[in-house]
């Protein structure tokens, strides 16, 4: 089954800084939905496909990701809505308002923008990326600070289906996911902002990936970067073992001072930290749209400061800095 999502993104970009793009992104693409020929994938478009057409009365990116109101719809629609959007758990980065249907997702995405975006350069008519932006929420409140085009890349299925699926009820054409890791993407030096946020760690080679969103600004385009870190001077990096708070994928967790060296060694100019929050179990926890393990069961029962493995609980630093 093929999908036209990425066509209408080629069509956007041609007359953009990103148009280079078009020169090897449309190929990889094509190569990534040939591999796509398992089950769930045709299952997934399938179910995209039966999500009604409505008419939102409501369309609100800057305070909240909002699109219809209850009474646009009938409860029997309403229902049908529910009943789809279930199928797409779980539902992790959010809340999502649609119709009146509040997707209660694991974290409170909303909390993270908070303490991302009262420090950064004003949005408004830039072109933006969001290296692993996940369902693509904070895609949209990028898009509620008035920026020019959003695109968002993360190779992870089940994410650009959640996406897809609340791009049904608000299909703006400056907004689009891409399913391609950092990697993989063209680099042509041609975003205003880049953002990655909760990334860095799951990156094996983590030099490397800082060098890649480098890659993707224009001079003087700005980085924002949020990771997980731990205490310690510009020498400490912890390096996890088989799993950090039960996950399998976690690589490096320098501290902020080491994490500001390895960008300004990199070239990154202005190079600072402006937020650093503990993550709670009432920012990550388990809900109705995502109802196996969170947080809770990731800690030390009897010492919340530890992961369940002895690491330093969660502690996550946001980073400004410019090309
Ligand atoms: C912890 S989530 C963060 C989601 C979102 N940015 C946020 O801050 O809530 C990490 C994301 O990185 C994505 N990811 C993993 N490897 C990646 C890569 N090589 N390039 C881009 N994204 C990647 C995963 O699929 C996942 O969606």
């Amino acid at each position: 089954m093929s999908v036209s999502w990425f066509n209408q993104f080629y069509k956007e970009i041609a007359e953009s800084p990103l148009s280079a793009w078009l020169e090897s992104l449309p190929g990889q693409i094509a190569t990534w939905q040939k591999e796509q020929l398992h089950g769930d994938f045709n299952k997934w478009v399938k179910l995209l496909g039966k999500l009604p057409k409505t008419e939102p009365s409501v369309i609100n990116t800057k305070d909240k990701v909002e699109f219809g109101a209850a009474d646009d719809v009938s409860e029997y629609t309403q229902k049908q809505i529910v009943g789809l959007l279930k199928q797409f758990m779980p539902w992790r980065k959010g809340p999502f308002n649609v119709h009146g249907i509040h997707i209660d997702t694991e974290w409170r995405s909303d909390w993270k923008w908070d303490r991302v975006q009262p420090h950064i350069q004003s949005l408004e008519n830039r072109y933006v990326l969001d290296v692993g932006c996940g369902s693509g929420y904070h895609m949209w409140r990028m898009l509620g600070e008035n920026a020019k085009m959003v695109v968002g890349a993360d190779p992870s299925q089940l994410f650009l289906m959640q996406f897809q699926a609340i791009k049904h009820f608000n299909p703006d054409p400056r907004i689009h996911l891409l399913p391609v890791g950092a990697e993989q993407l063209p680099e042509k030096n041609a975003f205003d902002t880049v953002f990655s946020m909760g990334v860095l760690y799951h990156r094996k080679s983590p030099l490397d990936f800082l060098q890649q969103l480098k890659n993707q600004l224009r001079p003087g385009g700005e980085l924002v970067l949020e990771t997980l870190v731990v205490e310690g001077d510009e020498n400490t990096v912890l390096m996890a073992g088989d799993r950090y708070a039960q996950m399998r994928n976690v690589w490096f967790l320098p501290s902020t001072d080491a994490l500001c060296l390895w960008m300004t060694r990199l070239g990154f100019k202005h190079v600072r930290v402006v937020d650093l929050a503990k993550t709670t179990i009432e920012e990550q926890r388990a809900t109705q749209w995502m109802d196996s393990q969170s947080l809770v069961d990731f800690l030390d029962p009897n010492d919340h400061t530890k992961t369940i493995e002895g690491y330093p609980a969660p502690l996550r630093a946001v980073i400004v800095a410019e090309r």
